[in-house]
């Protein structure tokens, strides 16, 4: 059996759904679900119930992300019309502002050119403004990173024409930076046939040409994130299905899989799932983490196993050559062959508390640690 260490992998957009929709996933299923995917760092999406839009549902959800996570959490804030001042207040205890410009799931939406530009104007500039933006808004939005030089980060970039924008506006020096999702390299409109229900969500599976795009400019791609969005069996096949799909236990191995076929190097890989979606949220590497990848199989991916609270996946069937074997935070084994050790509340949460800062008192809270990849102290 060949294994390797990877460092920790960083998936800087996830749904956990807590509060208000825990039946499609918490912050203990969404991060059992992480550490199995060798994912040891989450930044947690505001389009919950009620959305994290003022200091009330912000603080309750640090608290529940304080009982509940088994890795590392962050949240972000979301912007609504009227809560420009609100969002930015928020701002040292958020990982960045989330702003929706077009339809998806939840109700934070921002119609108006106005109610963005609240937004640019009051958010501090220090922490990235994340976009929901799709085709033209791309472009608006771009035009706007321009004129108030705010840091920007695209999310789930998934259409030729947005990715060669971007790669035009990083050309010309403005302050953007962008990910693309697994399901958009891996899928296809093609797929949606066998996929049915499964295969929806937001931004929609895109054209060959469109995929093929994406992986041609992966190095203007800053990271893949998962846009882990779980819905349930029922309400996928429900006649007004959601949008989303789960993505955190598949990640690794489908990125793995393509260094296997030669598409991409595991040096492009680790930029692209760790150092990379650090750099963009300043997030700090936990010290003593790693993930161990075994290769070889092959093995198909099966919703059998899952830890989302979800059970399925849109890469049922798929053949890889890659899985996580172990996962270690912080010197401690939080996942090992198929089983998750992590206890709920034993993850940090990022920004919101002095304490957990990224890298405040790591010295304080680092666990002692095996040296060899066998060792780790376990919970
Ligand atoms: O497909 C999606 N699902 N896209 C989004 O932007 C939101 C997400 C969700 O929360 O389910
Ligand atoms: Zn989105
Ligand atoms: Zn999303």
């Amino acid at each position: 059996m060949t294994t390797i260490r990877l460092p920790g992998a960083a998936d800087i957009h996830v749904h956990l759904r807590e509060p208000g929709e825990t039946h499609k996933e918490d912050f203990a299923s969404g991060t059992a679900a992480a550490l199995a995917g060798g994912v040891v760092t989450v930044l947690a999406m505001p389009n919950t119930r009620p959305p994290l839009t003022d200091p009330t549902a912000f603080r309750e959800a640090v608290q529940r992300a304080r009982a509940g996570a088994r890795c590392e959490v962050g949240l972000f804030v979301g912007g609504t019309p009227e809560n420009p001042e609100v969002a930015a207040a928020l701002a040292p205890q958020a990982a960045g502002l989330k702003l929706y410009l077009d339809a998806t799931y939840g109700p934070l939406r921002l119609e108006s050119l106005a109610a963005v530009l609240g937004h640019f104007k009051a958010w501090p500039g220090h922490r990235p403004i994340a976009v929901h933006a799709e085709g033209r808004a791309v472009a608006m939005v771009l035009g706007l990173a321009a004129l108030f030089r705010q840091p920007i980060h695209f999310c789930h970039v998934s259409r030729r024409e947005e990715i060669l924008l971007i790669r035009r506006a990083k050309e010309r020096g403005l302050p953007v930076t962008c990910e693309v999702t697994p399901h958009h390299l891996f899928l296809t409109e093609a797929d949606w046939p066998r996929l049915g229900p499964f295969g929806l969500m937001r931004p929609p599976l895109a054209t060959r040409a469109d995929q093929e795009a994406l992986w041609a400019n992966l190095p203007v791609i800053d990271a893949v994130a998962t846009d882990h969005a779980p819905h349930t069996i029922e309400e996928k096949q429900s006649p007004h299905p959601p949008p989303g799909v789960p993505g955190l236990e598949t990640m690794l191995p489908l990125m793995l899989t393509a260094v296997v076929e030669g598409r991409l190097s595991l040096e492009e890989v680790v930029r692209l799932v760790a150092t990379g979606p650090r750099r963009i949220f300043g997030l700090l590497e936990p010290p003593e983490t790693w993930v161990e990848i075994e290769w070889g199989g092959p093995w198909t991916i099966s919703r059998e196993g899952l830890f989302t609270k979800c059970g399925w996946t849109p890469f049922e069937g798929m053949v890889v050559r890659a899985r996580v074997r172990r996962t270690v935070l912080e010197g401690r084994v939080a996942f090992e062959d198929g089983e998750v050790r992590a206890l709920p509340g034993s993850g940090r949460v990022l920004f919101a508390d002095p304490l957990r800062q990224p890298g405040a008192s790591l010295q304080r809270q680092r666990c002692r640690c095996g040296n060899d990849s066998q060792g780790g102290e376990r919970w």
